[in-house]
C-alpha cells in the first residue's frame, strides 16, 4: 500500500513511513528542500539545521487541516493526500532566508581559502537562498584549529553543528571518540583532551562535513577544487568493509586527494578506508573507470546553473514576487 502527497503540485506515490524529503527527493528538481544536517545513510541524522522546512498546507484526507508552524521534511513523514508547499511558498522562502543568515552568523567568510570552497553545501545554500548583506554586527566566535590525528584538521569557526562526523563516527567507526560539547553558543566539536580520532573510516567525516570545518590534511591549500579533474577509479580493498571505489581528484598526472563517490544528492554512497582514502595516491594504485560526473552544484560545473520554475511559480504574481532573487540570478548566470 503506498501513499499520495502533493508536493509543489506534483504529486508522487510512496511507502507509508516516507519522509517529506526523501518524497521530494523521489520527484527530484528543484522542489527538494535543501538538507545540511539530514543524511540518508546516518540512523538518526536530521532534525538540527532547519533549512528543510516546509509548509504543510494539508495534513492528509482524513484530517484536511493545515499544520500549525512549518515543519521539518527530514523528520516529517508523509501521510495519504498531504499537500506540501516548498517553493511554492513565500512563507518557506523567507523563512529559509533567516536560516541561512543564523547559519552564517559565526561562520567565517573565509572561502578564498577554504578547501571545501566550490563544493561547500553552505556556500551553494547561502548562493541559492540566502539574503544579499548580513545584519550581524558582534564578534563571531573563533577557536584555535585543532588537529584531530595526522590526517584531518578541525576548524570549529566553520562548523554548523549538524552533528554528521558524530554520527558517522559513531555508526561506521568502532571506536567513537569527539562529539559535540557543551550547549547553546557555547556547542563545540571536540575530543576529550583532544585525543585522535585514529581507526579504519575515520576520514569519512571529511565526506559528510557539508561546510569545510573537517578537511583532508593531505589535501590542505594544495589546490582550490576547479582546478582538479575528477576520476572514478577502483581497487581492490582488502579491508572487508571498503569496496574501494573511490573519486580520485587530479591536477596534471597528479593525484590530489582520494574521496568517497558522491551522489545527487550530495551523500556518500559507500563509505571508503583510510588506506584507499589518505595512502594511495599513485595511478598505478588504481583501475580507472572513467571522468566522474559532477553535481550540477558544484563550480566544477560553472555556467551550467539552472533555475527552472515550476509552471505554477511562472503564472502566479505573488510567487514571482518570491522567487524575484532566483529569476534575477538566473538571467545574470
Ligand atoms: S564538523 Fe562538519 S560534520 Fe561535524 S558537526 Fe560541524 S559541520 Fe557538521
Ligand atoms: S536537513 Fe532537516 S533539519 Fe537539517
Amino acid at each position: 500500500m503506498s501513499v499520495k502527497v502533493t508536493i509543489d503540485g506534483i504529486a508522487i506515490e510512496v511507502e507509508p513511513g516516507t519522509t517529506i524529503l526523501n518524497a521530494a527527493r523521489q520527484i527530484g528538481g528543484d522542489i527538494v528542500p535543501p538538507a545540511m544536517c539530514y543524511y540518508s545513510k546516518l540512523k538518526d541524522s536530521g532534525g538540527k539545521c532547519r533549512t528543510c522546512l516546509v509548509k504543510v498546507s494539508k495534513g492528509s484526507e482524513k484530517d484536511p487541516r493545515p499544520m500549525p508552524k512549518l515543519v521539518a521534511s527530514c523528520r516529517t513523514t508523509v501521510m495519504d493526500g498531504m499537500e506540501v508547499q516548498n517553493i511554492t511558498s513565500p512563507e518557506v522562502i523567507e523563512a529559509r532566508k533567516g536560516i541561512v543568515e543564523m547559519l552564517l552568523i559565526n561562520h567565517p567568510l573565509d572561502c578564498p581559502i577554504c578547501d571545501q570552497a566550490g563544493e561547500c553545501d553552505l556556500q551553494n545554500l547561502g548562493f541559492e537562498h540566502g539574503a544579499v548583506k548580513t545584519r550581524y554586527e558582534f564578534d563571531r566566535r573563533t577557536f584555535e584549529k585543532i588537529d584531530i590525528g595526522d590526517k584531518i584538521q578541525l576548524h570549529m569557526t566553520r562548523c554548523i553543528l549538524c552533528y554528521r562526523c558524530v554520527f558517522t563516527a559513531d555508526q561506521i567507526t568502532d571506536h567513537r571518540i569527539h562529539g559535540i560539547l557543551n550547549r547553546g553558543d557555547h556547542s563545540e566539536i571536540s575530543t576529550y583532551i583532544k585525543a585522535a580520532v585514529d581507526n579504519d573510516f575515520s576520514g569519512n567525516v571529511i565526506d559528510v562535513c557539508p561546510v569545510g570545518a573537517l578537511t583532508d590534511r593531505t589535501f590542505r591549500f594544495k589546490n582550490r577544487v576547479w582546478f582538479t579533474k575528477p576520476v572514478d577509479a577502483h581497487r581492490d580493498c582488502d579491508h572487508e568493509k571498503c569496496n574501494g571505489k573511490v573519486t580520485l581528484w587530479y591536477k596534471g598526472e597528479e593525484v590530489l586527494r582520494v574521496t568517497a563517490r558522491k551522489d545527487k544528492n550530495g551523500e556518500v554512497e559507500e563509505f571508503i578506508c583510510n588506506t584507499c582514502r589518505f595512502d594511495k595516491k599513485k595511478t598505478s594504485d588504481w583501475v580507472i573507470e572513467g571522468p566522474r560526473k559532477i553535481s550540477h552544484q558544484s563550480v566544477i560545473s560553472s555556467n551550467h546553473y539552472d533555475f527552472i520554475p515550476l509552471p505554477v511559480v511562472k503564472t502566479n504574481p505573488v510567487l514571482i514576487e518570491a522567487n524575484k532573487e532566483q529569476f534575477e540570478r538566473d538571467t545574470r548566470l
